[in-house]
């Protein structure tokens, strides 16, 4: 006898699995509004539509749909993306005047001020995949930390709310956290206070453009984690500063969205990854929804080979490794088991160790020395 409640279930995951697909239509059918806005493209192109609409008759047929609900359904899809197609034309005018690069900073302010309370706390409700990275590079950090031969100054580039650097401010004699975002920078010194930790010191600074506080060759860590190397829209400056504020020997700690991960190549999941930040390929912006609001802040994919070239001489790469691979792709609900994860993760961590040479996972690290 078929169990009715478990049956009920399976139901429900299918329905959400469908749902996010549509979320993928409409996103990417708003890629496409963007497009024919800036080409002047024509919106509703009747001819192609139908072709569409009797392709997907067709493939219902093929595996036993019913071809009138199939055709129904996708010409629903359709109406729906063109009505958010014109909303969108309508709406982004006045947007679009303004330069690409200043309208993605200001929505990174926008964005960090509206969640700089509630950072930490969205932290712990974060998915799993983006969970098992930030506790793998920890280790990592960590480790670095521990084997540098002077713990006088570390810098966290990015800082947010500086859980980096607070983590390491037992470990150094002082540290620094810079973010362009003044709401981050009060909640880090807030959690400084909260901490007792006296030793650790954040300000507001553009990484893009600026020059760090810091004098030349001062300073033993300088640690960008997170993806934050694809965070900043002007990577070969800020590499610059790593340079010259490192002493020799000084250790730096680099992440970056990978280009090569196999979330990327595989170009379309039929689901939400778990994972909190995934790039818009058809962007290289990360989306993010601000109250019911999409919008988009810069993150660049960078392949190890591209980031590698940027790095200046002077900084030179010891350790490349990956992480995830496999928990980046599937969604958060097959996550949920705790047996599961603790395989998957053992299978990302021997991935992790590149042993072929291929880094394939979400988040790509460089780590190395300024010789
Ligand atoms: C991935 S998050 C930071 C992660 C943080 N270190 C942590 O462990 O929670 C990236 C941070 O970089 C900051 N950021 C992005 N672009 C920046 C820039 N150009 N200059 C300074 N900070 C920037 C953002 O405001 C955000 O807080």
């Amino acid at each position: 006898m078929p169990d009715l409640a478990m049956l009920g279930e399976d139901l429900k995951k299918i329905d959400r699995l469908i749902m996010d697909l549509v979320k993928r239509r409409m996103d990417v059918a708003h890629l496409v509004a963007q497009e024919k806005q800036r080409t002047g493209g024509v919106m509703y192109r009747p001819d192609v539509e139908d072709q569409r609409i009797a392709g997907i008759g067709e493939h219902a047929r093929r595996i036993g749909l019913n071809p009138h609900m199939a055709r129904a359904m996708l010409y629903f899809l359709i109406a729906e993306s063109c009505k958010e197609q014109t909303i969108l034309l309508e709406s982004q005018g006045a947007a679009q005047a303004r330069p690409e690069a200043e309208r993605l900073k200001e929505n990174l302010l926008a964005l960090t001020e509206l969640v700089a309370d509630r950072y930490d706390s969205r932290e712990s409700a974060a998915k799993y995949a983006s969970l098992a990275y930030a506790a793998f590079e920890l280790d990592l950090i960590r480790q670095d930390a521990a084997a540098l031969p002077d713990a006088a100054l570390a810098l966290d580039l990015g800082c947010a709310t500086g859980r980096i650097a607070l983590e390491l401010a037992g470990a150094f004699q002082r540290v620094a956290g810079y973010d362009v975002s003044p709401h981050m920078v009060a909640a880090a010194r807030a959690n400084a206070v909260a901490r007792k930790t006296p030793n650790a010191a954040f300000a507001q600074a553009d990484l893009d453009a600026d020059v760090l506080p810091e004098a030349d060759s001062s300073v033993s860590f300088v640690v960008m984690n997170l993806g934050t190397g694809s965070d900043v829209a002007n990577l070969p400056h800020v590499l610059a500063e790593i340079r010259r504020v490192l002493k020799p020997g000084g250790r730096f700690f680099l992440t970056f969205y990978n280009a090569d991960a196999l979330l990327y190549k595989m170009g379309f999941l039929p689901w939400v990854a778990s994972l909190e930040a995934v790039v818009n390929p058809y962007t290289n912006c990360l989306d993010v929804k601000i109250g019911d609001k999409p919008v988009s802040v810069h993150a660049r994919l960078y392949s190890e080979a591209e980031a590698r070239a940027l790095l200046p001489p002077g900084l030179s790469v010891d350790a490349v490794t990956s992480f995830p691979q496999i928990a980046a792709i599937l969604p958060d609900e097959v996550l949920g088991d705790d047996k599961v994860r603790a395989s998957i993760d053992r299978l990302d961590r021997e991935l992790a160790r590149g042993a072929d040479g291929a880094h394939a996972g979400a988040y790509l690290i460089l780590r190395g020395a300024r010789v």
